[in-house]
C-alpha cells in the first residue's frame, strides 16, 4: 500500500483522497482552507455526495486518512502527489493553470526522492510539461491520470469506473500509478500525458455535443409533430448510440461541461484548429436556454412583466448541491431580466443565490406554485414526482407546467386540467 498526499480538497480531491484510502492507501489531504481542514478533520463532509460521508468515515476509523493545512505538509513524506485543485476558466475560454503550477511549485523543495506527481485536474494538452517546471525537480516524473467523476455519484464513478487513463513517458512512473489502482475492476490504459490530457476534454466535449444534438432533435420533434422521448428510446437501441446522455432538458450545464467545451474549442484555436463544429455545440446550448425561456413567456401570454412564475430546480442537475453553470439559473436569469416574479424551489439549496437577486427561494414546493401561472421544471429531482398534484393544482393561479426536464407524469396533470409542455413533445 502507498502513501499518497492530494493537494486540494474539492470534490475530486475529497473523493480521490478517500477512495484510495478506501483501496486501503495511506492518504495526507491537503487544502489552504483552514476551515474545511477542521471540518473534515471532524468528519464533516462540506459536499452532497452518496456515499463519500459512510467511506470517510470507515478510513478515518483505519487511521487511513488525514486532512493538513497546506500542500507541503501532506507532500513532504508522500510516494505520490495528486493535484486536485481547480483549473477555472479564463478570460478567453482557456483553463487558467496558476493553482496547478502554484501547488507544484509548492510541493517540489519538498517531495522525497523518486516520487511521482499526479495531475487530476484537468489540464490544457501540455501542462504535464508546464508541471514539471514548476516542480523543478529532475528526480521526479509526473503522470496524467484525469477524473471522470459525476457529480453525485463521484464514488461509484472513482471504484467502478468505464476505465482508468494514465499518461507518461515514463514507463515505470506509470507502472507505479497503475498499481493503485489494484482492486479497481476497469481497463486501465497506459498512453503519453498529451494523449491523456486531450481524452479528458475530448470526452466531455463528446458528451457536451451528444446533448446539444438531442436538444435540436427535441426542437425538430416539436415542429413535425414528433415525440422526443420515443425518439431517444428509438436511437439508444442502436449500441453504436447508446442509451446513455440522450434526456433532452433545458441545456446541459455543471462546473465541468462549459468549461471544458469552450476549454478545447480554444486549445484547438490555439493549435492552429478551427473547430466550427464544437463551437456550434456550445451555441446550440445557449440557444437552448433561450428557447426554454421563451415557452415560459409564451404560455403566460403578453408581457411578462410582474407576472408569477413558479420554478422547481436550481441546481445544474439532481442529487448535487451545485449551482455552477446551472441550466436552471440561466433560463430564470433571462425570466427575471424581463421583469418576471419567481419563487424557486430546490431541495438542495437554501437561501437567496447570488446570480439571482430577483428571485425568491423558498422551502417547499406548495410555497413556490401558490399563485404562479406557470411552473417551470428546471432540475430532474426524482422528489418532484411525487409532489401532490392535486394541491397544486388548487394553488396555481393557472394551470400550466413547462417540464423541461420531461420529469413529470404527463397525463396525470392532463387529467387534472394542466396545460401541459414538455421538451420536445407536446
Ligand atoms: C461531467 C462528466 O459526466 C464527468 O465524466 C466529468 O468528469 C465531469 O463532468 P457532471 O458535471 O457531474 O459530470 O455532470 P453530468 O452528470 O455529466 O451532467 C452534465 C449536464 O448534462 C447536467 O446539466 C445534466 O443535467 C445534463 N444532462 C445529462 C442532460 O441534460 N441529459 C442527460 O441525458 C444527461
Amino acid at each position: 500500500m502507498s502513501k499518497i498526499a492530494v493537494i486540494g480538497t474539492g470534490y475530486v480531491g475529497l473523493t480521490t483522497g478517500v477512495c484510495f484510502a478506501h483501496l486501503g492507501h495511506e492518504v495526507i489531504c491537503a487544502d489552504i482552507d483552514p476551515e474545511k481542514v477542521d471540518a473534515l478533520s471532524r468528519g464533516e463532509v462540506p459536499i452532497l455526495e452518496a456515499d463519500i460521508d459512510r467511506l470517510l468515515a470507515e478510513a478515518r476509523q483505519a487511521g487511513r486518512i488525514r486532512f493538513v493545512l497546506g500542500a507541503t505538509n501532506a507532500a513532504a513524506e508522500c510516494e505520490f502527489a495528486y493535484l486536485c485543485v481547480p483549473t477555472p476558466q479564463g478570460d478567453d475560454g482557456s483553463a487558467d493553470l496558476s493553482y496547478v503550477e502554484a501547488a507544484a511549485r509548492e510541493i517540489g523543495p519538498v517531495l522525497p526522492t523518486g516520487a511521482v506527481v499526479v495531475n487530476k485536474s484537468t489540464v490544457p494538452v501540455g501542462s504535464t510539461r508546464v508541471v514539471e517546471r514548476a516542480l523543478g525537480r529532475s528526480d521526479i516524473s509526473v503522470v496524467s491520470n484525469p477524473e471522470f467523476l459525476r457529480e453525485g455519484s463521484a464514488v461509484s464513478d472513482f471504484l467502478n469506473p468505464d476505465r482508468v487513463v494514465i499518461g507518461s513517458d515514463h514507463q515505470d512512473a506509470a507502472i507505479r500509478v497503475a498499481s493503485l489502482y489494484v482492486g479497481v475492476p476497469a481497463p486501465l490504459m497506459v498512453t503519453d500525458p498529451a494523449s491523456a490530457e486531450t481524452i479528458k476534454y475530448a470526452a466531455n466535449a463528446f458528451l457536451a455535443t451528444k446533448l446539444s444534438f438531442v436538444n435540436g432533435i427535441a426542437a425538430v420533434c416539436e415542429a413535425v409533430g414528433a415525440d422526443v422521448n420515443d425518439v431517444v428510446l428509438g436511437m439508444g437501441y442502436d449500441q453504436r448510440i447508446g442509451r446513455e446522455f440522450l434526456r433532452p432538458g433545458p441545456g446541459w450545464g455543471g462546473s465541468c461541461f462549459p468549461k471544458d467545451t469552450r476549454a478545447l474549442a480554444r486549445i484547438a484555436e490555439d493549435a492552429g484548429y478551427d473547430f466550427k463544429f464544437l463551437r456550434g455545440v456550445l451555441d446550440l446550448n445557449d440557444e437552448q436556454f433561450e428557447r426554454v425561456a421563451a415557452k415560459v413567456c409564451d404560455m403566460v401570454g403578453e408581457s411578462i412583466e410582474g407576472r408569477k412564475i413558479a420554478a422547481w430546480g436550481l441546481t445544474f442537475k439532481a442529487n448535487t448541491d451545485d449551482l455552477r453553470d446551472s441550466p436552471a439559473i440561466e433560463v430564470l436569469k433571462r425570466l427575471s431580466e424581463q421583469g418576471a416574479s419567481i419563487r424557486a424551489f430546490d431541495p438542495a439549496v437554501h437561501g437567496p443565490v447570488a446570480e439571482l437577486p430577483g428571485v425568491e427561494v423558498v422551502a417547499d414546493p406548495f410555497l413556490a406554485v401558490d399563485d404562479a401561472e406557470v411552473l417551470v421544471v428546471l432540475t430532474e429531482w426524482d422528489e418532484f414526482k411525487w409532489v401532490d398534484l392535486d394541491k397544486v393544482a388548487d394553488l396555481m393561479r393557472r394551470r400550466q407546467v413547462l417540464d423541461a426536464r420531461n420529469l413529470l407524469d404527463r397525463s396525470m396533470l392532463v387529467r387534472r386540467g394542466f396545460n401541459y409542455r414538455g421538451i420536445g413533445r407536446s
